[in-house]
């Protein structure tokens, strides 16, 4: 089996090497104005949560849609172009980050490799979904497929900074002695690496190299094997040993927090590229491991915390990858006193009920009033906790590793389409007429206009309450042609174009 085959054809059988049984594919939603396929929400709510719309990269074993929902599961939002791509996944993060005073979408597209990396572009779209530009990253790379490509961005970070840069991650693949961890001396890594870019002029402001510091972070102090289903063994270029894998980058002042899913550590980097500090989830690194603080194969870090004594680290405790998966997943936050050294745990978030033992990929987002969102990643739950962790809505959506979604973010959102509204219509018992707005967030309701045969005019033949991604209505009179008006929360009307109406299913 070829490592580096596009994922589209081997994801199911080789990231996620078991079988997915009876439980088949899920629930999806499907629709007559849209050819986007996205799963079913299932959302249960058991207490106060924030406000906002939840934003998933919903990834099935066939496609991946960027998708908008409401917490209430209705789809908002999607990108539907996707729905029948084979050579580029977005499954990087989605969400919308504010550049200077403008609240844009971020969302990474690119091929993606079995080895869970990919090379891309960050998509960038306004308030009305309009492509308004793309960060690229056009070094040379080296990278499984020998292609030149446009840019080579992996997907794992889009995290825009207050001073108009974004910090991505890229990977590359480059030699290495690996004798220290029972390897060749001229042995094949994937080097992790994270970029700091201007926006919008693409301009690099600052490169870091896992390759260039071993010095400082040996191969040895990764726990990945050597003969594993997620790697090669760095005998030749085809099959590089990717014992870094860097998933997350944050700037704090001048410097950087960093998280490496298979040294199972973090590691704060100066703006000289230095390793200020590591704290590994398996010995404490620089620091003193307390009681249950523990952590592996984590996702997403952040500091919630700092000042000069102590600092707060949140991250998504995933414990398992996909040869090492007993361990319980966790939100986890951590309190470091920087001068004992001693790490303690701050807060430690998992559902009792539904435990989650997520092989790759997750996110731990902080909300308002002490609520936490994770996203499971592999596993396809999203759960909110409360200040004092209780879980304050679980959504599933599919079947575990079948679906997935590699972050999930909560964030207000106004969404303005520059696209019109969509109708299309179907002869049944009178007329069957479908409508939707793609990423309107304020719609009220909808009118519905009948073209009479003969160039006889249209009229109004129904006002109908907005009833999620797709309303639905049936007129009694068998019209030839249809208009929809989308009529907004604050009385804004928005026609579709005419569309003459068909037969189902023709
Ligand atoms: C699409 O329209 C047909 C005809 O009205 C209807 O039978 C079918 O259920 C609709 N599909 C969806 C997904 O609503
Ligand atoms: C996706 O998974 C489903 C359920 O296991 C399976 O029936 C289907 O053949 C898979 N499709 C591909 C392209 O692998
Ligand atoms: C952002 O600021 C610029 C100049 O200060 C202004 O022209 C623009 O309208 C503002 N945009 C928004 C969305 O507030
Ligand atoms: C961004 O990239 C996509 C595909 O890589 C391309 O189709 C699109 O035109 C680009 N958008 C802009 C604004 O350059
Ligand atoms: C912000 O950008 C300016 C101009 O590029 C630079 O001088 C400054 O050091 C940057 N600040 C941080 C915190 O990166
Ligand atoms: C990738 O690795 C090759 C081989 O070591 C090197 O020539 C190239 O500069 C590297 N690219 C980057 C962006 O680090
Ligand atoms: C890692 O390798 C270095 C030499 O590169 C060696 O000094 C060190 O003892 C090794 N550590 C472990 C934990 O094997
Ligand atoms: C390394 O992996 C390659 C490709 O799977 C395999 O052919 C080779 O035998 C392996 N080498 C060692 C030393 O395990
Ligand atoms: C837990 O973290 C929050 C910041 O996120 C902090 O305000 C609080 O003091 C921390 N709790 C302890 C016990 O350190
Ligand atoms: C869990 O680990 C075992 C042992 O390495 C492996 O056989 C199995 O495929 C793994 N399961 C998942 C879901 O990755
Ligand atoms: C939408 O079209 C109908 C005719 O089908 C027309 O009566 C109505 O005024 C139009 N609405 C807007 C906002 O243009």
């Amino acid at each position: 089996m070829h490592k580096y085959s596009l994922k589209a054809a081997t994801v199911a059988a080789v990231s996620f090497p078991f079988s997915v049984g009876a439980q088949g594919l899920g629930r999806f939603q499907k629709f007559n104005t849209s050819d986007a396929i996205v799963p079913v929400l299932e959302v249960q709510k058991f207490g106060p949560t924030e406000g906002g719309f939840l934003f998933l990269n919903t990834q099935t074993n066939t496609s991946t849609v960027p998708a908008i929902f409401t917490d209430d599961g209705s789809l908002v939002w999607c990108d539907d172009q996707f729905e029948h791509s084979t050579s580029v996944w977005p499954i990087g993060p989605l969400r919308p980050q504010k550049v200077r005073n403008q609240t844009l979408l971020f969302n990474w597209v690119g091929p993606v490799y079995n080895e869970g990396l990919g090379w891309g572009t960050i998509q960038v779209f306004d308030d009305s979904y309009t492509n308004i530009y793309n960060v690229t990253l056009e070094e040379s790379f080296q990278i499984f497929d020998h292609i030149k490509h446009s840019s080579y961005m992996d997907f794992h970070e889009s995290e825009v900074t207050d001073n108009q840069t974004i910090l991505v991650t890229a990977v590359n693949i480059t030699t290495a002695d690996m004798t220290a961890v029972g390897g060749p001396g001229d042995g094949y890594v994937i080097d992790s690496q994270f970029y700091e870019i201007e926006i919008p002029s693409n301009k690099v402001v600052f490169r870091w190299s896992s390759v260039e510091h071993v010095d400082q972070i040996p191969l040895n102090h990764s726990l990945l094997p050597l003969e594993s289903l997620i790697s090669g063994n760095g005998t030749s270029f085809e099959h590089p040993w990717g014992y870094f894998h860097i998933n997350s980058v944050k700037k704090y002042g001048n410097d950087y927090l960093i998280s490496s899913r298979l040294l199972c550590s973090l590691f704060y980097i100066d703006a000289g590229g230095n390793v200020l500090w590591t704290l590994s989830g398996q010995n404490g690194g620089d620091f003193r491991l307390g009681e249950n603080t523990r952590f592996c194969y984590q996702h997403d870090a952040r500091i919630a915390y700092q000042d000069a004594d102590r600092m707060t680290i949140t991250l998504h405790d995933n414990g398992d990858t996909e040869y090492d998966n007993n361990t319980l997943t966790r939100g986890l936050s951590l309190d470091l006193d920087m001068s004992t050294k001693l790490v303690t745990v701050n807060r430690s978030l998992s559902n009792p009920t539904g435990p989650v033992f997520a092989v790759s990929q997750g996110s731990y987002q902080d909300l308002s009033d002490g609520h936490v969102l994770l996203g499971h990643g592999a596993v396809p739950v999203v759960e909110e906790y409360d200040a004092d962790g209780n879980i304050a809505m679980l959504i599933t959506f599919g079947t575990y590793y079948l679906q997935q979604s590699y972050r999930a973010y909560r964030y207000p959102w106004t969404g303005r389409p520059a696209t019109p509204p969509r109708v299309v219509a179907f002869e049944g018992e009178g007329t069957d007429v479908y409508m939707s707005w793609n990423g309107a967030t304020d719609l009220a309701e909808w009118s519905v206009y009948c073209g009479q045969p003969n160039g006889g005019g249209f009229s109004k033949q129904a006002t109908v309450r907005w009833a999620g991604f797709e309303t639905a209505v049936n007129i009694p009179q068998k019209c030839q042609s249809v208009q929809a008006e989308a009529v907004t929360t604050s009385g804004q009307r928005t026609n579709s174009s005419i569309v003459t109406v068909g037969k189902f299913g023709l």
